[in-house]
C-alpha cells in the first residue's frame, strides 16, 4: 500500500510538472478553445484532499495500480483517477456559493453519466482486450455499462471470480437465477462453475453471446463424450442439445425440457409405437409389454445421444 501511494505521488508530481505547463500555456489558448481538457494540478493527490475513504482507496488494490505498468492508470505518465473519471481540474476548483460542483464522470448505467460516454474511458485502454466483438453485442445495443458488471475499486472484482460471477448477472436475468435454483442444474449456485463457461459475455458473432460457434460446440467444452460421431446418429442431438435440456436448469432429471416420454412424443408420433403411461389401449397387440405401461422410452432405448452398436440403430444398445 504504502509503495503504490507513494509511486503514485511520484505519477503526481510528473503530473504536477505537466500541468504546470498546461498552466501557462492554456492561459492564451482557452480563449479559443473552451473545450480543452482541464486536469487536475496534481492528480490522485488532488483527489485524496476530498475522497480518501476507504472505498476509494480500494483501487490501490487492484490491477488497474501498477505503476511500473506503463498502461495502468497509475503507470507513468497516465492520469490516474482521471484515466476513468475524466478531468477533473474544475470539479477540485473552489465552487460558489449558490453553484453545483462540476461532476465527474460516474459509472454504472443508472449513474447519470451517458452509459457511451464512461464505457469510452474503459475502452480507450481495452479495445483490444475485450475484443472487437463488443460493439454491437447485446450488452451493448442495450447499453449496459462496463461498470454494470465490473467493479473498480475492490480487490477482487466479483464478476471475475467463479464462485461470485453469477450473482453479478442474476441483477439483471432474474429468470437465469430462477432456473439455477431448480433441482437440475449445472453446479452454478454451488460456486463450482459460472456463465462464462458458455458464454462471451463481451459479445460473439454468434446468437445467445455463446463461448463457441454453435450451441452444440460450446457443450462439447465440456461434454465431448457426447460429441460422437456416432454409427447411429439420432437427429436432434447432432441438431442442437437444447431440444432435451435446459443448461440453466429444470425439474426434470438431467436437466430435461420434458419428462420422457412427453419430451420422445413431443417429436415421435404416438400412433405406431405408442406408449401412453398408463393407458393399455395405446399398445400394439401384437407386442403388449408391460415395459411400455407407465415406463418411460429410456428403459428400452438408452443411447438416446447416439450408438456405436452394429444393431444399435433404434438407439438400443
Ligand atoms: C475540493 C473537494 C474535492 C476534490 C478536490 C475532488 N472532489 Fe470529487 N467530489 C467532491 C464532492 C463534495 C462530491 C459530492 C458530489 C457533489 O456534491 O457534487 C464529489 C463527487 C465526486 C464523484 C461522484 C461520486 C459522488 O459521490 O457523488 C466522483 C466520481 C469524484 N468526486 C471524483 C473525484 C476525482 C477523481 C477527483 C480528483 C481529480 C476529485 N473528485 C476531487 C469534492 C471533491
Ligand atoms: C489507462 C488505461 C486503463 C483504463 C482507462 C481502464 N483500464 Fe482496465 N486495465 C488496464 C490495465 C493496464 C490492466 C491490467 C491488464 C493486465 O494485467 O493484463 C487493466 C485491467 C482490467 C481488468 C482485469 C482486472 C483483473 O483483476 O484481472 C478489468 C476487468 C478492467 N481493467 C476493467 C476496466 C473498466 C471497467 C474500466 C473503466 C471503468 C477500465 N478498466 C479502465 C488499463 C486501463
Ligand atoms: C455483462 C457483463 C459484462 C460487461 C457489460 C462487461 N464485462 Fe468485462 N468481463 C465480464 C466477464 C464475465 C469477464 C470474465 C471473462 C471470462 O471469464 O471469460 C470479463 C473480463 C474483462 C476483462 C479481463 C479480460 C482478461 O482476459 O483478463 C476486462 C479488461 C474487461 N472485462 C473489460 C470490460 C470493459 C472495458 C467493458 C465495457 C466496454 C466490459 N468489460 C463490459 C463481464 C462483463
Ligand atoms: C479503472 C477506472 C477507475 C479508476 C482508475 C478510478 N476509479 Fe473511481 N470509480 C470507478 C468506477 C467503475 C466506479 C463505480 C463503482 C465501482 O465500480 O466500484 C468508481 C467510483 C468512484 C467514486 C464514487 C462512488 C460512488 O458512490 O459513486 C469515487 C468518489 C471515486 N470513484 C473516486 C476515485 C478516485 C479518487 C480515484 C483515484 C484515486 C479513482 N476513483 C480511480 C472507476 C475508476
Ligand atoms: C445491467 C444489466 C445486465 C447485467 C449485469 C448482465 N446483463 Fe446480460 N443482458 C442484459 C440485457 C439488457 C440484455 C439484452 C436483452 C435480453 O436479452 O434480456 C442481455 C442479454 C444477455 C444475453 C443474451 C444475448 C443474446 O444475444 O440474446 C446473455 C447470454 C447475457 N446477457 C449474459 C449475461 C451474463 C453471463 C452476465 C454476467 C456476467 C450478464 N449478462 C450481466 C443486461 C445485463
Ligand atoms: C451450460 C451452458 C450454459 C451456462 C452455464 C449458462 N448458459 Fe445461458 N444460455 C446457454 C444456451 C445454450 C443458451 C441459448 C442460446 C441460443 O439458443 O441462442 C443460453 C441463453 C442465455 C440467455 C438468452 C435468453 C435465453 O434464455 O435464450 C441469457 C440471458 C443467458 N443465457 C444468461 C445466462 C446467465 C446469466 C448464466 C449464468 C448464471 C448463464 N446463462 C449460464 C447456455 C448456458
Ligand atoms: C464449462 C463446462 C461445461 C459446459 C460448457 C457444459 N457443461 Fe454440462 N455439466 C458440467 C458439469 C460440471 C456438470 C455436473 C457434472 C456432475 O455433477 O457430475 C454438468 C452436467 C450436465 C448434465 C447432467 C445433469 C444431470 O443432472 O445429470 C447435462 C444434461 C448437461 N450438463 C448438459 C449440458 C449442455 C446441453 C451443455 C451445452 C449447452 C453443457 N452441459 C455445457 C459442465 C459443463
Ligand atoms: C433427444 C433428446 C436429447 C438430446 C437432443 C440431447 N440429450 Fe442429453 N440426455 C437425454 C436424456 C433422455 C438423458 C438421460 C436423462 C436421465 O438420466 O434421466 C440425457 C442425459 C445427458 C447427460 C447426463 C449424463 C448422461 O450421459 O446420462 C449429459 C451430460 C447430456 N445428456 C448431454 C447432452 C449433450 C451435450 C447434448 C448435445 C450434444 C445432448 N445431451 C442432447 C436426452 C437428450
Ligand atoms: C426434437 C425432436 C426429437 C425428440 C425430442 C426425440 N427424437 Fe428421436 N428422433 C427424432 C428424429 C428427427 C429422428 C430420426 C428419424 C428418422 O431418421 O426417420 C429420431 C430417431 C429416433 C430413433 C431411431 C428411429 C429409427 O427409425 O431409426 C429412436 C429409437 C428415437 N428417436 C427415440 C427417441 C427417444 C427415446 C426420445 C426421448 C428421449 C426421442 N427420440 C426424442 C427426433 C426427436
Ligand atoms: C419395451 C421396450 C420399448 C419401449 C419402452 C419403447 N420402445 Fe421404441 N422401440 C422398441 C423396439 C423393440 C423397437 C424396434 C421395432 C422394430 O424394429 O420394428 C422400437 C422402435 C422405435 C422407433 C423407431 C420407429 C419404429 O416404430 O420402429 C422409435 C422412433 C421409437 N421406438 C420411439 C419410442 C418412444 C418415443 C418411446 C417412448 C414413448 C419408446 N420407443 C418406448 C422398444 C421400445
Amino acid at each position: 500500500m504504502t509503495a503504490t501511494l507513494q509511486s503514485c505521488r511520484q505519477g503526481g508530481v510528473f503530473l504536477l510538472a505537466m500541468a504546470l505547463i498546461a498552466i501557462v500555456a492554456p492561459a492564451v489558448a482557452s480563449a479559443q478553445d473552451d473545450e480543452a481538457p482541464n486536469y487536475s494540478r496534481k492528480g490522485a493527490d488532488t483527489c485524496f484532499q476530498c475522497h480518501d475513504d476507504q472505498t476509494v482507496l480500494g483501487v490501490f488494490r487492484t490491477k488497474h495500480a501498477v505503476p511500473s505498468d506503463p498502461n495502468s492508470p497509475f503507470g507513468h505518465g497516465q492520469l490516474q483517477c482521471e484515466a476513468c473519471h475524466g478531468p477533473g481540474g474544475d470539479h477540485s476548483g473552489r465552487v460558489r456559493r449558490g453553484k453545483e460542483r462540476p461532476p465527474m464522470v460516474r459509472f454504472g448505467s443508472d449513474s447519470g453519466t451517458p452509459v457511451a460516454e464512461q464505457n469510452a474511458y474503459c475502452t480507450n485502454c481495452h479495445l483490444t482486450s475485450i475484443g472487437f466483438a463488443w460493439h454491437g453485442s447485446a450488452h451493448d445495443i442495450n447499453t449496459v455499462a462496463c461498470a454494470d458488471c465490473h467493479d473498480s475499486h475492490v480487490e477482487r472484482d466479483p464478476v471475475l471470480s467463479t464462485a461470485t460471477q453469477a450473482d453479478v448477472c442474476f441483477d439483471c436475468h432474474q429468470q437465469q437465477r430462477t432456473q439455477s435454483m431448480k433441482p437440475y442444474a449445472h453446479p452454478i449456485r454451488q460456486g463450482k462453475m459460472d456463465c462464462s463457461g458458455c458464454h462471451n459475455t463481451h459479445g460473439e458473432t454468434t446468437d445467445g453471446l455463446l463461448a463457441r460457434a454453435t450451441l452444440n460446440d460450446t457443450c462439447y467444452d465440456c461434454h465431448a463424450e457426447n460429441r460422437g460421431p456416432y454409427l447411429w446418429e439420432h437427429a436432434p442431438v447432432a441438431e442442437d442439445c437444447g431440444n432435451c435440456h435446459d443448461p440453466h436448469g429444470s425439474n426434470y432429471p438431467g436437466m430435461l425440457s420434458l419428462r420422457a416420454p412427453t419430451l420422445c412424443q413431443s417429436c415421435h408420433s404416438q400412433s405406431g409405437h405408442p406408449s401412453l403411461p398408463q393407458d393399455e389401449r395405446g399398445l400394439p397387440s401384437a407386442t403388449p409389454s408391460q415395459y411400455l405401461l407407465g415406463q418411460s422410452c429410456l428403459n428400452c432405448h438408452d443411447q438416446v445421444h447416439g450408438s456405436n452398436h452394429p444393431s444399435g440403430s433404434k438407439l438400443m444398445r
